[in-house]
């Protein structure tokens, strides 16, 4: 099995190369920026330009414009170790409410995104490179008003279970399924008192900070995960034990 890391033990990703989808807010910049903060060489792709790192303006939804940023990312890059699928939104609605609108945005994000992406980058991973997939604690525990998000998550975990075993041994896959996180996408701040008690029930007693996952993230990108593939971690303050 190819190693990831030739590096100083203080620096485990020193010289690495990582693609981010979605680093311009919440987990993915907490992510882009901790990976340029341990030495590695960070590009983004999103809606909008983030800094402290350079990030291509790139709606993964567009075929075209995903084939373009990968491509143009991996030539900046030289080649992609590490590669976080992390683009994703969350659009409430009851079932009563799902229109087939609704259905095609989150997964014309959340999941048809992360494939072309990957499919874009694979002829450019390196030997022993990691992919890593935004789960969500939702894909095990469900939510009221959150069913096709929920759906587009647990989609996740078949990807990775399914390009783990593609891709293996070169290449290790894995998911990140957080609990309820403070980013833009949860709109922590605008839900009512009931909402916001609903997603504090888990035994820590609050929800995640961006840094939190992005650590779980690192994880899977560095030296301590060489026997890790097909998993998923749930950092989520034990609202779902699985
Ligand atoms: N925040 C949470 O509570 C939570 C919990 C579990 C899982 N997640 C997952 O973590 C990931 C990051 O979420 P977040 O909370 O940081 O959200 P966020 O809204 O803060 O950030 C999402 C980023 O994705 C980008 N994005 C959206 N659509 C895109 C598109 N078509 N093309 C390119 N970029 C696009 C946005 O511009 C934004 O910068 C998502 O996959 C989300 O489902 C979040």
């Amino acid at each position: 099995m190819p190693t990831l890391n030739n590096s100083p033990p203080d620096r485990p990703l020193t010289g690495k190369r990582a693609l981010v989808t979605g680093a311009a807010s919440g987990i993915g910049l907490a992510t882009a920026t901790a990976l340029t903060e341990a030495g590695v060489q960070v590009i983004g792709l999103d809606l909008q330009t983030a800094s402290p790192f350079p990030c291509l303006v790139c709606d993964i939804t567009s075929e075209g414009a995903v084939k373009a940023c990968t491509a143009e990312a991996a030539r900046r890059l030289g080649g992609i170790d590490i590669l976080v699928n992390n683009a994703g939104i969350l659009r409430e609605a009851s079932l009563a409410e799902t229109t087939a609108d609704l259905v095609d945005q989150h997964f014309a994000v959340n999941v048809r995104g992360a494939i072309l992406v990957t499919r874009e980058a694979l002829p450019h991973l390196t030997n022993g490179a990691r992919i890593i997939n935004l789960a969500s604690e939702l894909a095990y525990v469900g939510r009221q008003n959150a069913s096709v998000y929920a759906a587009s998550k647990a989609a996740m975990l078949g990807l990775t279970r399914s390009w783990a075993r593609e891709l293996a041994p070169r290449i290790l896959v894995n998911a990140v399924a957080p609990g309820p996180t403070d980013t833009p996408l949860l709109g922590f701040e605008s839900m009512t008192a009931n909402q916001q008690a609903l997603e504090i029930t888990n035994p820590l007693g609050r929800i995640g900070r961006p840094e939190e996952i992005a650590a779980a993230i690192l994880f899977l990108a560095g030296p301590g995960a060489t026997f890790f593939t097909g998993q998923c971690i749930g950092p989520n303050g034990g609202a779902a034990m699985t």
